[in-house]
């Protein structure tokens, strides 16, 4: 590679001149609302992108780069959060960008730890659940009755940063294009293609593409209309023709030799200018993400791909569909969807409601027989303890009985009554 040669060469490390000053800030989404023509301005936008590939190919650094904002913090502080994991690990960052009063909601769903480990078979697993886990979420708010204030979570898009190596694809590319390609829009770059030579470059891309044919693996293409104006047809076309992007990411300011400031990596030989066409891909793949297909991204997303996910769905709850991806052309079957899909919902509840229910007789009932007993117990105590009392009261019957009887003795001895007294005065 360009850095190895510049090692062997043994040349003096150029002076990098890094020039602080606020970027020009330009981002592209400000040209939102031209896409979205039937959205409300005011709601904002939201792009939820999903980024995957080995640690180490600058994906932190191009997230900074595309939406010019530190949503990364710097190699150098991450390095102490981030030890290698045991497995790979889902990590979502989220921010509100504005561009000329539009604002952009941004998830980047990031996923350390991928191809890092000893073993990385299943390294896509982590990631399928993800993007499942969106939109079984999506799903169960088309389910709810009452649909307001659900932020979209469903993935627009796949960042997959494939390792500058000037070969081809690895297995575990391939394996992963494969696990997610039906359900989300990918779009593979070249990371860091600076260490690359542009011969290299292009015949990297032309074995990707055809690895990629080769597999039947499908990326995202956007759509050419014929009816559109001769430039915007030649663009998309172009967009296409460029696939794989080749990128190059910096954050850094550097004064070119004509004076111009730039974002780009500086060289021996000169600059390699981020925001350049000539230089790289970066500005087509902004201009594919953002600027201009962000809006087919997301149709795709949920007329296409998040569809397919849901008839499966669907069938494995044995409810039938009809074929057709585009649904919300018939309301009727797509109400006989949901109600089918509620009722399946319904009946499940219901079994889980009747165990619960069973469980909890149970449960009463057994309660209910410790009482009893505890009762009959108690009863017999306080039994014992009143027939004590009985006695005892008996016995003290008995006594005052011999009292009174003796009394009555000593009463029967005659005496002096009133009357003989009585008589004996008159
Ligand atoms: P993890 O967080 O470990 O997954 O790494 P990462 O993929 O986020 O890479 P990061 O952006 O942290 O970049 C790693 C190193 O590569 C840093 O030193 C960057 O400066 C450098 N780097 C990033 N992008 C490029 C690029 O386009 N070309 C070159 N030559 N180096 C780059």
């Amino acid at each position: 590679s360009s850095a190895n040669v510049i090692k062997s060469l043994n040349l003096p490390t150029p002076e990098i001149k890094v020039i602080r000053r606020k970027l020009n800030g330009y981002v592209g989404f400000a040209n939102l609302p031209k896409q979205w023509h039937r959205r409300s301005f005011k709601q904002g936008f939201n792009l939820n992108l999903l980024v995957v590939g080995e640690s180490g190919l600058g994906k932190s650094t191009l997230i900074n780069t595309l939406f010019n904002k530190e949503l990364y913090k710097p190699k150098e502080a991450k390095a102490a959060a981030e030890e290698k994991t045991e497995s790979v690990t889902i990590k979502t960052t989220e921010a509100d960008i504005e561009e000329n009063g539009v604002k952009l909601h941004l998830t980047i769903v990031d996923t350390p730890g991928f191809a890092d480990q000893v073993n990385n078979e299943n390294a896509w697993k982590p990631i399928v659940e993800e993007v499942n886990s969106r939109f079984d979420q999506y799903l169960e708010f088309e389910n709810r009755i009452n649909r307001t204030d659900y932020q979209d979570g469903k993935l627009h898009a796949c960042l997959y940063f494939i390792e500058p190596t000037g070969h081809s694809l690895k297995p575990l590319d391939i394996e992963f294009f494969l696990q997610v390609h039906k359900k989300v829009n990918i779009i593979p770059v070249i990371a860091k293609s600076d260490t690359l030579t542009e011969s290299e470059i292009l015949e990297f891309k032309q074995r990707i593409l055809a690895d990629l044919k080769l597999n039947n693996i499908e990326i995202f293409q956007p759509t050419v209309y014929d009816n559109d104006d001769e430039e915007t047809v030649n663009n998309t076309k172009d967009l296409i023709n460029t696939f794989p992007f080749a990128i190059v990411g910096s954050t850094k300011e550097i004064q070119t030799k004509d004076g111009r400031l730039v974002r780009g990596r500086q060289y021996p030989w000169g600059v390699i200018e981020v925001d350049n066409a000539e230089h790289n891909d970066f500005v087509k793949l902004r201009d594919l993400l953002i600027r201009n297909f962000l809006e087919e991204l997301r149709e795709k997303t949920s007329k296409k791909l998040y569809e397919e996910y849901r008839t499966g769905k669907l069938d494995k709850l044995g409810i039938q569909q009809d074929d057709t991806v585009f649904r919300e052309f018939d309301p009727t079957l797509k109400q006989q969807e949901e109600k089918a899909l509620h009722e399946a919902k319904l009946s499940k509840l219901e079994a889980d409601m009747k165990q619960i229910f069973q469980q909890k007789v149970a449960e009463k009932e057994k309660k209910l027989q410790k009482s009893e007993a505890e009762l009959f117990s108690r009863h017999k105590e306080v039994k014992e303890k009143l027939l004590k009392q009985v006695r005892q009261l008996e016995d003290k019957k008995r006594q005052l009985e011999n009292q009174r009887l003796n009394a009555q003795a000593v009463d029967s001895t005659p005496q002096p009554t009133q009357k003989t007294r009585k008589g004996f005065l008159r």
